[in-house]
């Protein structure tokens, strides 16, 4: 069996470091808000995997669809040797690149390293052959890979790059164009703008798991910073952006109350029915996907949607 190469370019006090700040920052400014890379810890990674199987929330089963069906050809545009993964939680998804590329190395980049560990456990099991180089690093932040055989795939699922504000999305995929060498490829998945309706269910479904998932945000900063947010005072929100075409997650205080942030030194002051935002969760159209990509040097080559056009796969190979 191949080894399990792990990775940290994170030194192991960075996430409390960048907690502490984007806390301070954001229950400071007005409107209030939070970066949603803070709801995944053990149990906001375990609530967004539940989050995945729910009814309303489609995109996984369509990217799935993608994948189970264009792997073939993605593989045979991009010729990758090496999959890197940006963001690649439990790699579930991932298996249909796999099984298509049949690459020497995968290299999964998360910032959660018991996901990383456990998915890579699993696949140098699986798949004798495969060199998993396992990177615990923020994808956000400039990232340096390992020696592997190229070309390469980067792989960024989900449409995790809705979570990003357009000038943090330039600057991502800027960063991103600066890894590939000449015959490298992107493999970029987005949600599409569809149906109002369609949208604010998928995150506001029904059996209230989203809205558990938004809390567990407030119950992070409790345990790390030892703040005393009840999460029972405020209510889940979703709502449809039509002008910036995103969905946003807020959480909306049901009363006034001060919350106090012992380890900041800090008490926050929320009025009765004041929102803190969440999470922005962009839906794209074609042509967007296009001039974004194009603005960082990137030029989009294919172009795949499952059956409904509810998401896609965009491959950009330099
Ligand atoms: C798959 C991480 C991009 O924005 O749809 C799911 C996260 N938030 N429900 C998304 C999420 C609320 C999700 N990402």
């Amino acid at each position: 069996m191949s080894p399990l190469h792990v990775t940290r370019t994170l030194p192991e006090d960075a996430t409390d470091a960048a907690l502490r700040a984007d806390v301070l920052h954001g229950l400071t400014v007005h409107p209030k808000r939070l970066p949603p890379k803070w709801f995944y810890d053990a149990r906001g990674s375990e609530l967004f995997e539940q989050i995945t199987e729910l009814p309303e929330y489609y995109p996984t089963r369509a990217e799935r669809e993608i994948l189970a069906g264009r792997s073939g050809e993605i593989a045979a545009a991009s010729g990758a040797r090496t999959l890197v993964e940006l963001g690649s939680g439990s790699s579930e998804k991932t298996r249909y690149l796999l099984d298509a590329l049949s690459p020497g190395a995968y290299v999964p980049v998360d910032v959660s390293e018991s996901a990383l560990t456990q998915a890579g456990q699993a696949l140098v099991a699986e798949r004798p052959g495969l060199d998993v180089h396992a990177l615990i690093a923020d994808f956000t932040a400039p990232l340096a890979l390992p020696e592997t055989p190229g070309p390469r795939l980067v792989a960024f699922l989900g449409g995790t790059i809705g979570n990003l504000l357009p000038a943090e999305r330039a600057g991502f995929l800027a960063s991103v164009r600066s890894l590939l060498a000449p015959g490298d490829g992107l493999l970029l998945g987005t949600d599409l703008v569809k149906d109002e309706r369609v949208l604010v269910r998928a995150y506001d479904d029904a059996a209230g798991v989203t809205a558990a998932f938004n809390k567990n945000v407030l119950a992070v900063v409790n345990r790390e910073l030892d703040a005393d947010f009840d999460p029972d005072a405020f209510d889940h929100v979703a709502l449809w952006d039509a002008g910036r075409e995103w969905i946003e997650m807020r959480l909306r205080s049901r009363v006034a109350q001060t919350v106090k942030v012992p380890a900041l030194d800090l008490a926050v002051h929320f009025a009765a029915g004041e929102e803190l935002r969440t999470e922005v969760s962009a839906k794209f159209r074609k042509e967007g996907v296009t001039r974004e990509l194009a603005a960082a040097g990137l030029e989009l080559t294919h172009w795949w949607t499952d059956a409904q056009g509810r998401f896609a796969l965009s491959l950009s190979v330099v």
